[in-house]
């Protein structure tokens, strides 16, 4: 995969850390995953079986072309998914545009989503047109992004999983309503948890799905503070590697450095969906601050060190915090919602 293949970002690769970095980790660690019932009800599996009955194969064919082509289109278009859901529910508001000389942003342009990549948008407006093409006004933008982002998540390796459908797409989407709704690089637990709670998901939930940071890349400006003045001490932050601080500052000077410039994730295993994140947080090699908080938190450290140990365990909890995700405010029936033409574009706009 060439370094061209990160569209305008500058891709920083720091797997040179990958053999000597992994620290061992208590393998008697015995935190169990509690069954994570999700309150899907109102969706199911087989929504569009006479309606589309070739919606997945239609997806697949998008997703499985745009992964070869354009491979961040995965992390992109899993991360788009969790920012819908958590804004307005999973109503695929984040794909509306805004609307030309309107003071009234939509959300995919508040300031917290501007790092979202256009690849993710793109194969969300691909796979919609081929969509409308053979199932036309049936199918809705917010079950094309839940079912894209499983397929990225099966074809960087993780699980496979059933996705239900029959979600209505929104008719409202502000930049106001998320700044208080998504997370940021350095919250902590607590806030973490008071937010994924807010919208019905457990402890568990929040450490299952910070897992999906196993693939993807974040920008220096989501971890410099960690770098050289971690809270104001004029030094890093002690929960980091010395050896990944030293790569990290390389990419990241302290000032005048390159915007663009991204860090992967998970320096073990950067295009796998597998479960080394969590193994990289024991280690100290947590990117971002929330993301290494979850070791340091003494309720979430042993399900960090349950997920760990195995990669199932992971992959089954995955897939269960993603159905339960998938069904955060969802709108059925024309009263609230509508079925789009054009996923950035409402019906009657
Ligand atoms: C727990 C709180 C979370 C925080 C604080 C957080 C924060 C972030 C940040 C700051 C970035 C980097 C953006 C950039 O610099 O370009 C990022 C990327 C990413 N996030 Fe999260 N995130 C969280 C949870 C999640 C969840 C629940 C998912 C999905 C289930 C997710 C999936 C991703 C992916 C796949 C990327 C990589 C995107 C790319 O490479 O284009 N994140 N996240």
């Amino acid at each position: 995969m060439s370094v061209s293949s990160f569209s305008s970002s500058t891709f920083v690769f720091t797997c040179f850390l990958i053999v000597f970095l992994l620290t061992p980790y208590p393998s008697n660690c015995a935190a169990k995953l509690s069954n994570t019932t999700s309150k899907t009800r109102q969706l199911s599996v087989d929504y569009y079986s006479k309606s589309c009955p070739q919606l997945e194969q239609l997806i697949g064919s998008v997703t499985s072309q745009q992964f070869k082509e354009e491979p961040v289109s995965g992390p992109a278009t899993i991360r788009l998914f969790f920012h819908d859901c958590f804004v307005e529910g999973c109503d695929a508001s984040i794909l509306i545009s805004s609307k030309p000389g309107s003071k009234m942003l939509a959300e995919k342009d508040a300031e917290d989503n501007k790092d979202l990549r256009v690849e993710g948008f793109e194969t969300i407006s691909k796979a919609k047109v081929l969509v409308e093409s053979k199932c036309p006004g049936v199918v809705s933008c917010a079950d094309i992004l839940a079912i894209a982002a499983r397929d990225y998540v099966h074809l960087a390796g993780g699980p496979y999983y059933q996705v239900k459908k029959g979600r209505w797409d929104g008719r409202i989407s502000m930049a106001s309503s998320v700044p208080s709704n998504i997370p940021r690089a350095n919250s902590t637990v607590d806030e973490l948890f008071k937010l994924f709670n807010s919208k019905g998901l457990a402890l568990e939930d929040l450490v299952v799905l910070s897992g999906a940071h196993t693939i993807g890349f974040a920008h220096c400006d989501n971890f410099i503070s960690r770098l050289y003045d971690y809270n104001g001490t004029k030094q890093p932050d002690p929960a980091i590697d010395p050896r990944l601080l030293k790569a990290l500052r390389m990419s990241c000077p302290h000032f005048g450095g390159n915007k663009d410039i991204v860090a992967p994730f998970d320096v073990t295993t950067p295009f796998l969906f597998d479960h080394a994140y969590y193994e990289n947080l024991i280690g100290k090699l947590g990117l971002l601050a929330s993301d290494q908080a979850l070791f340091l938190d003494p309720r979430t450290k042993p399900i960090v060190q349950t997920l760990a140990k195995d990669k199932q365990t992971f992959f089954q909890a995955f897939a269960a915090a993603m159905d339960k995700m998938g069904s955060i405010g969802v709108k059925r029936g024309g009263t609230h919602g509508e079925k789009r033409k054009e996923c950035s574009s409402m019906l009657f706009s």
